[in-house]
């Protein structure tokens, strides 16, 4: 049996990567299992739990959706992207840990991740989310340990956090 293969370049979490894969090969499995990028969780592989979720471009996509090849020449990010080993927890993921947005943790880089791109377009700049704003952000996506309570507040949470950052001087998008 011949496999097809093809060359895949893109820049994932901010590297540059080059790699002849299957061109059938899923994103969810090039991140697991070509790159090592395990964060990335795979629980439904058929579009879902959510938990697979990466950003393309700046754009939450469940990467057991896609094909490796279809990211070629794209900016991808995964939850490793958004706090290096040792660096601060991005106010998203301290919303999580503080208002125990977690459980057993495996849908938690995919809600991270669909959450993030939803809160850093800016969304309600001027006031506070509401509880069911809050809910609707994180709806795409399922967990099955925590009730969704602690998920809520901590996009309550990190919205106010973005907030504050927006308005300090040298407040950007959404990365402090
Ligand atoms: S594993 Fe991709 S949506 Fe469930
Ligand atoms: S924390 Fe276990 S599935 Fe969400």
């Amino acid at each position: 049996v011949t496999v097809e293969v093809s060359e895949v370049r893109c820049h994932v979490n901010g590297e540059p990567v080059t790699q002849t894969v299957p061109v059938r090969r899923l994103l969810s499995d090039f991140l697991r299992h070509d790159l090592r990028l395990t964060g990335t969780h795979v629980g439904c592989e058929h579009g879902v739990c959510g938990a697979c979720t990466v950003h393309v471009d700046g754009v939450a996509m469940r990467s057991c959706l896609l094909l490796a090849v279809q990211v070629d020449g794209a900016q991808v990010t995964t939850i490793e992207g958004l706090a290096g080993a040792n660096d601060p927890l991005h106010p998203l993921q301290e919303a999580f840990k503080a208002f125990h947005g977690l459980q057993c943790g495996f849908c938690t880089p995919g809600f991270v991740m669909a959450i993030l791109s939803v809160l850093e377009d800016g969304r309600r700049p001027d006031a506070p989310l509401s509880e069911s704003e809050a809910r609707e952000i994180a709806g795409g996506n399922l967990c099955r340990c925590t009730g969704y309570q602690g998920i809520v507040a901590a996009v309550q949470q990190a919205h106010e956090s973005l907030r504050e950052h927006r308005k300090s001087p040298q407040g950007g998008r959404g990365d402090p």
